[in-house]
Parts: structure tokens; sequence; C-alpha cells
């Protein structure tokens, strides 16, 4: 692109900077890759029956995923600077109101509610990996490495696990604190010293343990039951119910309609080609959550555990399984090892959000910026936590049928993933369909002019429509009877 467009769009300020284009892809995957592929993604699968949703989920990803991915890394990149102060230099730009930088706003407070359960949750996991790793340490000890895990307990001690855990609050605050307070050091320490450096160290290796588990799954779990649950279609279990939470997985996946990648792209250099870039974010996510599928059902297959399992289907029933299998001892600690990076690539990018805002529009330091948001999202994260066990019986969105059973941690995560996610990703396309300066979007997002039709027919119309239609339907089944 031009130089003088470049200044145009007032990119010379001292932002930081990726120090490479792979440093970006990296830090952009690794924010897509997270907790959502490992662990909601074959929960929801399973829970939805496999096949038809999968197969929805992916052409959501395409059509609608895809063309807001390359919006939001565009938005941050013309403005270059944080969400909320990238949108209103848009805005500017296009001559068009500055409210829609309330869009913004939207996401970085999803963010941080997001960041708040998905600590609680990643918590679990550093639990699992302290649990694994002491019977692995034990195993090495005897020489018995290709034994299950956890040999000395029954299959109900490992089952009750989990339950255990969630009933003890101050172990569930610990590991809570040690994920946030490692995500906190990571983000304070910068974009390319701290971010950037993260993913280059984890990303290249939660690939190959994601390879190798699946491989291990394929010689000694049931890979063709897991193949057919995944693939083969029963169309009649594709509900509203279940396309909304599919698009909302979608998005949540591939961390779109939180302002996430707007703050990542703003620190992208001009020279990096953007379209090319958000198809290898998406693909690579979406491989991800395929392969992680196909990493889990496997093994949950081989010793007849239930697919549907739900949110513990990776904490409660894996175990178990690792228990029953060979190498499970090693294969287990592996196994979280894997969740472990995964969460903790996307919670820098969910903290990142706030950091940058508060750098931003406030003015404060990185360190104040993200010790504020980091210390907050602890602080909500414990709301969330309690609610496993003292405070099960508070529905704080009782009011909503949709919600109405779901206790402060389900809540948040409904809300965010159905309500917040959908609305944002709406407001972006929206945005970047008609409000902004249509020669801007379209030198910035440095497509063909065959290709720019194709996304700008996707951005404006098939985004806007589809998702309001799914908002709707899914969160008022009544409509349709
Ligand atoms: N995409 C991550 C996952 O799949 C979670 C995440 C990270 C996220 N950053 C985000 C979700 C921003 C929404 C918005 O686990």
């Amino acid at each position: 692109m031009a130089a003088t467009e470049t200044a145009a769009m007032g990119s010379a300020t001292a932002q930081p900077g990726w120090s490479s284009r792979t440093a970006f892809v990296l830090a952009a995957i690794g924010a897509a890759v997270g907790l959502g592929n490992v662990w909601r993604f074959p929960t929801l699968a399973g829970e939805s029956g496999g096949g038809a949703f999968v197969i929805f989920y992916v052409a959501c990803v395409v059509l609608i995923g895809l063309p807001l991915i390359l919006s939001e890394v565009m938005i941050g990149r013309a403005g270059n600077t944080d969400a909320v102060g990238s949108i209103r230099k848009i805005s500017e730009l296009s001559g068009s109101n500055p409210r829609w930088k309330y869009f913004g706003v939207i996401g970085v407070v999803a963010a941080f509610l997001i960041l708040s359960f998905y600590s609680v949750v990643a918590g679990w996991v550093v639990y699992y990996i302290g649990v694994m790793g002491a019977d692995l340490v034990a195993n090495l000890g005897n020489g018995d490495l290709f034994g299950g895990a956890l040999q000395a307990e029954t299959t109900a001690q490992v089952q009750g696990r989990m339950g255990a855990l969630f009933e003890n609050v101050e172990l569930l605050i610990t590991m809570h604190l040690i994920f946030m307070g490692i995500t906190l050091w990571v983000v304070s320490r910068g974009v390319t010293e701290g971010i950037e450096k993260a993913a280059t160290y984890l990303m290249p290796t939660f690939f190959v343990l994601l390879i190798g588990i699946t491989i291990y799954g394929g010689i000694v779990g049931d890979m063709g039951e897991a193949l057919r649950f995944m693939f083969s279609p029963d169309f009649s279990k594709l509900t509203p119910q279940v396309m909304n939470t599919a698009l909302g997985q979608a998005f949540f996946s591939l961390s779109l309609g939180v302002a996430g990648l707007i703050t990542y792209g703003s620190y992208v250099s001009r020279d990096t080609p953007l379209g090319t870039t958000s198809g290898m974010i998406a693909f690579a996510d979406t491989a991800v959550a395929l392969i992680a599928g196909l990493m889990i059902f496997p093994i949950v297959f081989a010793v007849g555990l239930d697919p549907a399992a739900g949110p513990t289907l990776v904490f409660q029933s894996l175990p178990i399984a690792f228990q029953q299998m060979p190498a499970g001892s090693v294969v287990g600690f592996l196994f979280f090892v894997l969740i472990f990076f995964a969460a903790l690539t996307s919670s820098i990018s969910l903290l990142e959000v706030p950091t940058a805002w508060g750098i931003g529009e406030m003015g404060w330091s990185r360190r104040t910026s993200s010790l504020v948001f980091g210390g907050g999202a602890f602080v909500v994260g414990i709301a969330c936590l309690l609610s496993l066990n003292v405070w099960s019986d508070f529905k704080p969105l009782a009011f909503w049928p949709i919600f109405e059973d779901l206790a402060i941690m389900d809540a948040l995560d409904g809300f965010t993933g159905k309500v917040m996610l959908p609305l944002g990703a709406l407001l972006t396309s929206i945005f970047v369909g008609w409000i902004a300066d249509r020669k801007l979007v379209r030198a910035e997002s440095g497509l063909g002019s065959s290709m720019f039709g194709v996304w700008r027919f996707l951005i404006a119309w098939l985004c806007p429509i589809a998702v309001t239609l799914i908002l709707v339907f899914g969160l008022f089944p009544g409509l349709i009877g």
C-alpha cells in the first residue's frame, strides 16, 4: 500500500507492533485456539448430537466468521490504537457518528467478563496438571511408564475428583489465581516481550502435542466411532437453539465479537496481507477444533463413556479413560498440558483487550492497566467459582427463560456467548459493511476486486441477516413454536 494512504490513516503513531508476520499469525492463532476448541467444541458437539452441529459450525466459520476476522483485523490496523479508539478514528475518517465507538466498549466489557470465567476453567486444568503430574512422577519412580493413570484410585474416586474440587473453594481460588497470575505476567510484559514470545513458544508445542495425542487416540481408541459421531449428520437435530449455539461457538472460538482481533490487528504492520492471514487464522482454528474432537472422542468411545457428558467431558470422563488406557499416565499429563497452553495464549488475548483500552483511552501504563483488569477479572472469577458450590442456587438471569436455570458462571458464559458476541459481531458487520467509508475499507482490506465483491456481500448482507435471525430465534425460541 502507498505510503500516502498509510499516513492518511494515521498509522505513524508510536504503537507497539508484532516483530514479524509470523509472530502475528501465531499470536492470533493462539488467541483463537483455546478452551473453546479443546473443551467447549467437543462438549457442544457431543451435547448437540455430533454431525449436523459440526457441519453447521463449519459453515458459520467460513461464511460469517472469516469475513468478520478480516473486518476486525482491518479496523484495528486502520485505527492503530485500542478497539474503542480505532472505531472512533474510522468513524471520524468516514464522517459517521462517533457513537459507533460504543460497540467497542461492549467488546471490552465482554472480553473482561469472558476472561473471568475462562480463568476459573483454566484453573481446573492447572489442578489436573498437578494431579496427573504427581501421578506421572510416581509412576516414573516405579519405572512404570506405560501404565494407566491414577492406578491407586478406583474409577469412582477418579470421577469424584471433579466434584471434590468444586466443593473446595480455597483450591479453586488458588488454581484460578495461579492461572490469572501467569496471564497477567505475560500481558504486563508487553506485545513483543510478552504476548508474542508466549505464542511463539507455546503454539508449536501445542500442535506437536495435539497431533501426537490424536495419533495415540487413533491407535488405542475407537477412531471409527468418533468419525461417525462427528461427521454423519442427523439434520433433525439442527434446531434453532443448536444453530444459535453453533454460531455463538464459532464466534467464541475465533475470538470474534469482543474486539479481540481489533486489538491484535492494531499491532499489525502495513505490509501484512490481511486476506490470506485471516484465512490462515480461520483454517487453523477450525482444524484444531475438529482434530480436538478426533483426539477426544476415540478415547471416550473406547471406554464406553457418554459423548454428551457436557462440560465435565474433558475433566471427568477423560481421566477415567486415561486410567484404563495404556500409557494413560504420560498421555493424560500431556493432554492437560496441551489444554493449558491453548488456554493461556487465549486468556492473554482476552486480557489484552481491556488492557489496551486502559492504555489508549485512560492513558494508563501497561502495568497499571493489566493489573486493574487482571485483578478485576480475578475478583469476578471468584463469584463464578462460588456459583459452583455455595452460590449454586443463585440464578442471576432467572427472569430470562433461556438462562433461567443458570448459576453465575454458566449465566456469564451463556450471556456473553449468546448475546454479547453475536451483538458485537452484528455491529462489526454493519459498521464495516455500511458505516465505514467504502474506499477506506476497500484499500485497507487489500483484496482484489472479485474477492472484495464476495467479501463485501458476506459482510454487508449475509452476516447481519444471518446473525440477526439466529440471535432472534435462538434467544426467543417461542417465536417459532
Ligand atoms: N477463542 C478462545 C477459545 O476458543 C477464547 C477467546 C480468546 C475469546 N479471546 C477471545 C473469545 C475473544 C471471545 C473473544 O478458547
